[in-house]
This record gives C-alpha cells, structure tokens and sequence, in this order.
C-alpha cells in the first residue's frame, strides 16, 4: 500500500475476527517499529507481543479492571502488544531535562505509529490503548522499576469499517512564517 493511501484510510479498530494473526505479520510491523528514528537514537522501546489467548486473557483481566473497564473491548482482539518504555539513554535524559520534554515519550510515538501503520498496510486493524492500569500491567510482567507499559495496542484482523474520525482543518494548525 502506498503510504499516503494507509494514513488516509487507517482508522482505529476496536472489533476483531477471531482468526489468528499469523506471526509474520506480527513481526513484520515489529520490524517497522524497530526501525522507527528516535531522539539520540536511544531507542527507548520494547514490546511485549500477548498473542496466546490463556496469557492474554489474564492480562486483560487484571489491567482492564475498575476504572479501566471501558477498555474491556479489548480483551476480545487476538493480539495485545504491550510498549515498554525505559528512559532513555543519559545524553537523551539530558536533552529532556535541558529542553523540558520527554523525548522517550515521542520516540515511543513514533515507533508506534511504525507498527499500527505496517499493520494497516497488511490488512491489520489496530488501535492504541492509554487506558489500562500501567501499574498491574508492569507487575504481571515483572518489569524492573526504570521500565513502564507505556501503552498497549490491539492488532487483529478487523471486524468493522469504523468511520473517520473528524480532524482540524489545515487553516487551524498550519502557519507560515508567523504564528497567527
Ligand atoms: C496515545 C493514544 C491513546 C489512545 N487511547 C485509547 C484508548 O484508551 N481507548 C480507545 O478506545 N482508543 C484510544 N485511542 C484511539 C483514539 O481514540 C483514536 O486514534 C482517535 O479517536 C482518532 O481516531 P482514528 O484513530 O480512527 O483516526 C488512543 C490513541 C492514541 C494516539
């Protein structure tokens, strides 16, 4: 698919087919967010891939409780791919401090962003999940305290043809030259 065709036509996919998603794909849109450029090239990700139904079920369980259950749809997409953060490297930690941002945060975006749109481009729906509970996700996975579930993305073939969603228009965030 060309690239412009798979931003334009991507959207997120909270309904899937049951079937499987086969391994190749899987690592194939890891490959894209391997790939992904990052601040220092500090490459501050890991991803843990949830695709056995036993393992996966539980992680669900215990992450989309409580305040998270609007996130139980979930549950039902075949794979669960868990991004892991670290802070970065020193020189990048640095720059964050100097600069006030947290470039960690924008490379994991980025890497992201890889991996949803390769999705898309084989067939794949997929959409990011920011509401879960990041503590109980760390502890199911025993995660040493510098490394956090940054956010979880859902993948699986997709079981509906959701609408886009509304966007800004250019004149309400494009500026040239000044800022008006
Ligand atoms: C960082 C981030 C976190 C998100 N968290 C959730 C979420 O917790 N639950 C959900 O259903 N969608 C979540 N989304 C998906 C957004 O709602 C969706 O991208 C947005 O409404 C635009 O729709 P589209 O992706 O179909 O273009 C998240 C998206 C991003 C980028």
């Amino acid at each position: 698919m060309e690239l412009m065709q798979a931003i334009l036509t991507r959207r997120s996919v909270r309904k899937y087919q049951e079937k499987p998603v086969e391994r190749e794909k899987i690592e194939s849109c890891l490959e894209a967010a391997r790939l992904a450029p990052s601040a220092c090239n500090s490459q501050p990700w890991e991803f843990i891939v949830l695709d056995d139904p036993h393992t996966k079920e539980s992680f669900c369980r215990e992450v989309f409780g409580a305040v998270y259950a609007i996130s139980k749809w979930a549950s039902a997409a075949p794979v669960i791919i868990a991004a892991v953060s670290d802070k970065g490297n020193f020189v990048s930690r640095m720059g964050n401090f100097i600069r006030r941002t947290e470039f960690y945060l924008v490379d994991h975006g980025i890497a992201c962003e890889h991996l949803i749109l390769r999705a898309w481009d084989q067939g794949l729906g997929s959409c990011w999940i920011g509401w879960f509970n990041a503590d109980k996700a760390a502890r199911f996975f025993n995660l040493p305290a510098n490394k956090k579930v940054e956010h979880l993305l859902a993948l699986g073939y997709p079981a509906e043809t959701p609408n886009a969603r509304p966007r800004k228009k250019a004149e309400e965030m494009v500026h040239y030259n000044q800022y008006k």
